[in-house]
């Protein structure tokens, strides 16, 4: 007899094990299929959790290494202990794992390892290592994520051309690495290596790192990265990559348009991910996709078939486990009936280079070319007691606002905390509090806070505090 459920589930990363939890909170018989043995998809496995681990690792032994003398502190023969850095990130995953494992129990998911495959609008085949099994469904989400994209003529062979994946596991420490691609995990991953001590090479296509982002940020990063020995090529073409056997050559054409080529022991591609839908069946049973494969659905997040729903990076938009997890939650309390709230506008963007980079709402070129009136403001981090304490020297909050109305258009910063700190900024966008308003309320000292209120301040017209 067919296993029948309310609400099937494909992929357990953040939009997925989100979906899940929150369809069985609101009384729905639930079932959540991963093909892998482990939940939590790219996010807890190969992305966000695993990136931030060495990052932290490898800011304190940077910390260690160049900062700690300055705060008294005198360490000599500090070494990094790489199989043990890498370790370490492992059992971060493993008790993210743990801990999702631990969420489905409690909320009564049941939990198919497989693949899982459309055979109609109601009924999902599963293959397992062993057999198979027809699972039926009232409603459907599919939240299979997204994979790393490659561009034309290269091959990611996951030996000396890899993905951020193989980036996250090396067995020994590489001497150098170039990293095509500087967006966020291009940047992200630079910071982990060049901090131990790995040459590192970024060749971007863009005139900006994090060209997506405000410009301010992208110049700023640039500026860190020289005074952290990171190599950059902006506004340069890979032409090939080749794989030495235990090096790689990239060749590619600079911004002055000469021919260059380099040598490292690895290349990473960070150039973007693409949705993952491979054994789906999408084909089979209609469900629509654009042009580079991501599922389209409409406002209520629900593909052509009406009770199959799509969340998370595999249709596209920001591809950040935030937005997936909003997704996640928004669909679950459609499908109850519910009229929920989802506002793409005000997802934050952030980056967890040092300082960190956060972001939400407009950018000031994306204002420029959409003729948008803005009045704005820029305080640096540095004027604070709370940065002089903590030695933190970068960085500055921006606001942009609407000149007539004080609306709040933009928050961008790049800054310690500023992963914290944006929070202000969204919750300024979502409710529309103006920027007299974000000045009227108090804001600790010492803390990194007191550089957005400042902000506020300034854009608002009253005039800044400490500057
Ligand atoms: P995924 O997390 O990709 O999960 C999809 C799951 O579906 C996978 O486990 C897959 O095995 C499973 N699946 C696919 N097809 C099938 C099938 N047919 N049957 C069964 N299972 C299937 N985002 C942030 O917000 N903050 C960060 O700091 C951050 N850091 C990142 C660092 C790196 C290196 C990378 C690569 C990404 C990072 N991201 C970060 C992005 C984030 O990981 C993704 O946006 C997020 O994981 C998307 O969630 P998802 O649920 O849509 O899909
Ligand atoms: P990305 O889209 O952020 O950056 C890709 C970069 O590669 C861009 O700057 C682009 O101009 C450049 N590029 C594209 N083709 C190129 C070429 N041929 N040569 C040189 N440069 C080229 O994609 P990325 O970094 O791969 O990350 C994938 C997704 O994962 C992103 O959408 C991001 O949102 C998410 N992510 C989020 C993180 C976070 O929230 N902290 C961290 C890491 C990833």
């Amino acid at each position: 007899m067919e296993n029948t459920f309310d609400t099937i589930v494909i992929g357990s990363g953040p939009g997925g094990y989100v979906a899940a939890i929150r369809s069985a909170q609101l009384g729905k018989k639930v079932a959540l299929i991963e093909k892998y043995p482990v939940l939590g998809g790219t996010c807890t496995n190969v992305g966000c959790i695993p990136s931030k681990a060495l990052l932290d690792s490898s800011e304190h032994y940077h910390d260690a290494t160049t900062k700690f003398n300055e705060f008294g502190i005198e360490i000599t023969d500090i070494t990094l202990n790489f199989p043990k850095f890498i370790q370490r990130k492992n059992e971060v995953v493993q008790s993210n794992n743990k801990g999702l494992e631990y969420l489905m129990k409690k909320n009564k998911i049941v939990v198919f390892e497989g693949v899982a495959t459309f055979i109609s609008k109601n009924q999902i085949k599963l293959k397992k290592d062993q057999g198979e099994e027809i699972l039926a469904f009232h409603n459907a989400i599919i939240a299979t994520g997204s994979k790393p994209a490659s561009i034309k003529n290269i091959t990611l062979d996951k030996d000396r051309i890899i993905s951020s994946t193989e980036a996250l596991s090396f067995r020994v420490q590489p001497k150098s690495m170039i990293i095509i691609g500087g967006g966020a995990i291009g940047v992200e991953l630079a910071s982990v290596y060049a901090r131990i001590g790995t040459e590192i090479t970024i060749i971007e296509y863009e005139d900006s790192l994090l060209p997506n982002m405000d410009k301010d940020l992208g110049k700023a990063l640039f500026r860190k990265f020289k005074k952290d020995n990171i190599q950059v090529y902006l506004g340069a073409k890979v032409t090939s990559v080749q794989n030495l056997e235990n090096r790689t050559l990239v060749k590619f054409i600079n911004a002055h348009g000469q021919e260059e080529e380099k040598i490292s022991d690895y290349t990473m591609l960070a150039v973007g991910r693409i949705p993952y839908t491979k054994n789906l069946g999408l084909k089979k049973i209609g469900i629509q996709t654009d042009n580079k494969g991501f599922v389209l659905t409409n406002e209520k997040l629900q593909t052509n078939i009406p009770n199959i729903y799509a969340i998370g990076d595999v249709i596209g938009g920001a591809m950040l486990a935030h937005k997936a997890e909003e997704e996640g939650t928004f669909v679950a309390e459609t499908i109850d009936g519910q009229k929920p709230f989802l506002d793409h506008n005000s997802i934050p963007n952030v980056v967890y280079t040092w300082p960190e980079i956060a972001s939400v709402g407009l950018t000031e070129q994306e204002l420029t070319k959409k003729n948008i009136d803005f009045k704005t403001s820029k305080i640096p981090i540095a004027a604070f007691g709370r940065a002089r304490a903590a030695g933190e020297k970068d960085g500055f909050v921006k606001v942009l606002a609407h000149p007539k109305y004080g609306e709040i258009l933009g928050v961008h910063i790049f800054g310690p905390r500023a992963a914290d700190i944006i929070s202000l900024g969204v919750t300024a966008l979502v409710y529309e509090i103006t920027d007299l308003d974000m000045t009227n309320i108090s804001y600790p000292h010492p803390s990194y806070t007191e550089a957005i209120k400042e902000a506020f301040l300034e854009v608002s017209g009253k005039g800044t505090i400490n500057l």
